[in-house]
């Protein structure tokens, strides 16, 4: 049977999943609804028969969906949640789920009234570095981990704006701190400082923090430091390195490096983690069976809320425990 997708916001992303949807057999994306109808429309002309729409609930009467990718930026969610698990259909969203603590909060009710199918697009957790990195994890007691994403601003307009991101901690290095959960566990408590150095000058508009540090502690003993900044004219690394009795390990995008008291191993990604990402989705939906997703709505909350309480741990100067 054809599995009939359908796709809420049609921008940067949506393309990615887009193009690896196209590779699996049996799938078809027939619905496409964006605030601007012309990107609708476009992405539309790529799939045979497909339809275009600017309202989610025109969209959802009007075709009977297996699934949903929920592609639309941080501060836009809500309604297209709340009118998917409305009419019962599963959903893969991206990070961030929202720009507060409370929206994902009412989301993550009502996907457990239903019982609803949902993937979080952490791609992290599909890179077979990462995999590698959780099963040396297994045999080491790790101390402490350091994380990092320096880049440059992505010049998406609501990126700049704290009331449109959350700000970069929210919505970029939501994937470290991710990484972080999945590798090492939950985080309790989160202190933050966040500076204004010089985006908010040479980019009109700007209001969200271009620099930061986070502290946290977990719930295993460990402390951790991720710090980001979006200022870099050219991006420096992204990734996370954790210190522990058997030696270092550090990973970056696809990539790891284990470093003992003898040796030096590296290990590449030889897949697509957005590929990985959306056969599990996809296999979801056709069988029910949601093991190979790697991070649902349920445990995606407990990262976003880890970066939100960063956010608030930044506006007044004290440590926030998380509940
Ligand atoms: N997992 C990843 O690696 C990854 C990479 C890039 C982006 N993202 C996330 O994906 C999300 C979207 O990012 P993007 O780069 O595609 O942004 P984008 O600006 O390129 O595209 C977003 C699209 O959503 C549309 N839109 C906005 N509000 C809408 C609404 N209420 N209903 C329907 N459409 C709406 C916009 O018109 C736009 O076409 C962000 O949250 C971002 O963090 C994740």
């Amino acid at each position: 049977m054809t599995l009939k997708i359908g796709f809420i916001g049609t921008g940067g992303i949506a393309k990615n999943h887009l193009t690896n949807l196209s590779k699996i057999e049996n799938v078809t994306v027939s619905a496409f609804c964006d605030i601007q109808l012309e990107r609708a429309e476009q992405a539309a002309r790529q799939w045979l028969d497909a339809k275009s729409y600017t309202s989610v609930s025109q969209m959802l009467d009007d075709q009977k969906l297996d699934g949903i990718y929920i592609c639309i930026p941080p501060m836009a969610h809500g309604e297209a949640e709340y009118s998917v698990i409305e009419r019962g259909i599963p959903f893969l969203v991206e990070k961030p789920l929202a720009i507060d603590r409370e929206l994902p909060r009412q989301i993550l009710q009502q996907i457990q009234d239903k019982n609803l199918i949902t993937s979080v697009g952490f791609h992290w957790r599909y890179m077979d570095s990462t995999q590698k990195a959780q099963e040396l994890m297994k045999n080491s007691k790790a101390g402490m981990a350091l994380g990092y994403w320096m880049g440059g601003m992505p010049m998406v307009p609501w990126w700049r704006v704290q009331n449109g991101s959350g700000g970069q901690f929210v919505e970029q290095t939501t994937h470290i701190t991710d990484l972080l959960r999945y590798l090492c566990g939950d985080v309790v408590e989160v202190y933050a400082a966040y500076g204004q150095r010089v985006m908010h000058e040479k980019v009109e508009g700007t209001d969200v923090a271009d620099v930061g540090t986070v502290t946290m502690k977990l719930e295993n003993g460990m402390v951790a430091t991720v710090s980001n900044t979006c200022l870099l004219p050219v991006g420096h690394h992204v990734g996370l390195d954790l210190y522990t009795d058997q030696g270092t390990l550090e990973i970056r995008g696809g990539y790891l490096k284990e470093i003992k008291r003898q040796s030096v191993t590296e290990y590449k990604s030889a897949t697509n983690a957005y590929h990985t990402e959306d056969l599990a989705f996809i296999h979801a939906l056709r069988t029910g069976d949601a093991s190979k997703i790697l991070s649902n709505y349920a445990d995606a909350i407990k990262t976003h809320e880890v970066t939100v309480a960063a956010n608030e741990s930044a506006l007044s100067g004290k440590p926030v425990r998380l509940e």
